[in-house]
């Protein structure tokens, strides 16, 4: 049985869910979706069932056509609501009525005007961490799988997807019902829908692409590579198991970058860039299918076990479809990003474990990059020690053993131990896991595309600007790394000098450009602000606008316009993106 998850008002020890048959019917005008849930639990139930609600309107729930007696019996401003099912009589099938609120976490409902057609609004659901609630009452933690099928309601013309397999579609009138089915057991956070204007364009034989007719075209050739990618993936860790991996073009005030949903990958159209540099994020997505979507976190304290491994296995991916050297070149990059994380949240921050302690607390706020590099760097480190034949082996015997299922950091750290007890000793497993900081010399990661980097960079700080021609042979990662060594400031002057030697004005690659805006505003070059406004007026990536908005909050000449810019933005921005700059503008008193 999972270990009890802190972000969970439910009791899987109860019984659990196994199965929910879902019907969907969204409302575009009132902003609220309608719910029919038909749940099969595990073994019958006698007694309570207590699962995790959050702002929905519960119509009734019935059991064998008897109403089920309910209430909500817990609130929590960070968890939200118990619901109670009392005197079940060995229930195993039970149906519940609902809608949700206009302020549903899990939705964001998306005006045409934020599309690339501009003529139809979009509506998509991003459940993970703990908003699956806020659609449907469930044992909202990773330590509960279930499969679900579900029918989904759009009005004429648009479409709908979900993280599941299509079986089928009905027009009526006005709207078409579409018919979906997930047979592999997921958990609650990784269910997930999407209704808009969208097509859908064939790349290779398992992948494609969901988008809008508008972006179709430029997305299929951005991605057009993603079959190798799978690829390369399955050599790692062994068959993919989730039958297709295809993408959808997310409007650009998705949250994230990438967003994990299985089969079916939430992709922001930010990173349709024109450069096919998006390589790297499309590996993250499709690793999780594995380290992630197969093996799962079994709650959000051990966050590191779904993004660690995923970060490493990104490493592998592009050095197996781009080569060694643009591999290391990223993982030095990640390291030297590590390095001012630590700083930032300070070295001996419990914040800087892998294993988190987050009873009490948001996870969301303790989001940071160290589940991501610090993950990563730990299993660089075992296959260092093991070796990479020895360490492949391992790898695939992790994915075999715990798939579909949940496991925490102890569970990881008695497989390793078992299977690799040198490599877990040599590297140092349990002061990775359990320690704040890094271990020394762990972030050290040759490179020669960094050294190349950071030579320009030292000798930057010599006085010497780059010619054009020394830098004309570097790909956006180089760009974008080598800005990040010049943090946090340089000569004003300077600001101008990179941006036009970078060709930042105007340019499509948003990683690249949040990078600078961050040394300009901390540089005090104020002729940035206007083109970063028009950034964060329709670029949602929180991780873009997190450390701009630090610097505008922590600089004199900046500060008193970071609130009114925010303001100006914010009804465009998904409730996670509010909630992290939010944070920043209050820490800040702002
Ligand atoms: N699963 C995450 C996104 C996420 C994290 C959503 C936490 C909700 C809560 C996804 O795989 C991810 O990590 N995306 C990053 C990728 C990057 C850091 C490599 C992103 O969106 O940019
Ligand atoms: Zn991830």
């Amino acid at each position: 049985m999972a270990p009890s998850d802190p972000h969970s008002l439910s009791d899987p020890a109860q019984g659990t869910i196994s199965h929910i048959k879902l019907r969907l019917e969204p409302d575009f005008a009132r902003r609220l979706v309608r719910v029919q849930g038909e749940y099969t639990l595990d073994r019958p139930v006698r007694g309570s069932l207590f699962l995790d609600a959050r702002d929905l309107d519960i119509a009734g729930i019935e059991a064998g056509g008897m109403a089920v007696r309910w209430s909500l019996d817990r609130e929590d401003p960070l968890l939200g609501q118990r619901l109670h099912l009392s005197d079940l009589q060995d229930v195993r099938c039970f149906t519940i009525d609902l809608k949700t609120s206009p302020g549903a976490a899990a939705l964001q409902w998306i005006g045409p005007e934020q599309t690339a057609g501009g003529k139809h609004p979009f509506l998509y659901s991003q459940c993970q961490a703990c908003s699956a609630r806020t659609l449907f009452p469930c044992q909202d933690t990773p330590g509960v799988r279930f499969t679900y099928e579900a029918e989904l309601v759009a009005p004429a013309p648009l479409m709908t997807v979900m993280a599941a397999e299509c079986v089928g579609q009905a027009p009526q009138g006005d709207h078409t019902t579409y018919r979906f089915r997930m047979p592999q057991p997921i958990p609650s956070y990784l269910f997930a829908f999407a209704v808009g204007n969208l097509t859908f364009q064939a790349v290779g034989p398992r992948t494609g692409i969901y988008a809008e007719p508008e972006i179709v075209h430029q997305a299929a050739w951005e991605f057009a590579e993603n079959e190798d990618k799978l690829r390369a993936a399955e050599a790692l860790f062994g068959p993919y198991l989730w039958d297709r991996y295809d993408l959808l073009i997310m409007p650009p005030a998705f949250p994230y970058g990438g967003m994990e949903n299985p089969r079916l990958t939430f992709l922001n159209s930010v990173y349709v860039q024109g450069d096919r540099g998006a390589t790297w994020l499309i590996a993250h997505e499709l690793a999780h299918a594995w380290t992630g979507n197969l093996v799962t976190n079994a709650t959000w304290e051990d966050f590191w076990l779904n993004e660690g491994p995923t970060t490493y296995a990104e490493t592998r991916i592009i050095e197996a479809v781009e080569g060694v050297e643009t591999a290391e070149l990223e993982i030095a990059g990640r390291a030297q990003s590590l390095l001012r994380e630590i700083k930032r949240l300070g070295p001996g921050s419990p914040m800087t474990c892998l294993k988190l302690s987050l009873a009490g607390k948001d996870p969301e706020e303790s989001y940071s990059l160290v589940a991501y590099f610090k993950g990563m760097l730990f299993f660089r480190a075992l296959e260092q020690a093991a070796g990479r034949a020895r360490f492949d082996g391992f790898l695939h015997d992790y994915i075999a053993a715990f798939r579909f299922r949940s496991i925490d950091s102890e569970q990881f750290l008695g497989f390793l131990e078992e299977r690799l007890p040198d490599a877990a000793r040599v590297a140092g497993a349990r002061r990775w896991i359990y320690e704040p900081g890094l271990p020394r010399g762990a972030a050290d990661v040759a490179s020669s595309l960094m050294d190349d980097v950071l030579s320009v960079s030292e000798e930057y700080r010599h006085g010497r600007l780059p010619s054009d021609d020394r830098v004309s042979g570097w790909t956006h990662m180089q760009q974008g790394i080598f800005l990040e060594t010049l943090l946090p400031r340089i000569q004003v002057a300077d600001c101008a000098y990179f941006e036009k030697l970078f060709r930042l004005q105007g340019t499509r690659n948003g990683g690249l450009f949040s990078t600078f805006c961050e040394l300009a505003v901390r540089s005090g070059y104020r002729e940035v602000l206007p083109a970063y406004e028009a950034f964060f007026a329709s670029v949602g990536r929180y991780m873009f606008h997190e450390p701009v908005f630090r610097a505008l909050s922590g600089e004199a000449w900046s500060r008193p316009l970071a609130r009114p810019l925010f303001e100006r933005w914010r009804h465009r921005h998904h409730a996670h993106t509010v909630g992290a700059i939010e944070r920043i503008l209050a820490q800040a008193g702002l």
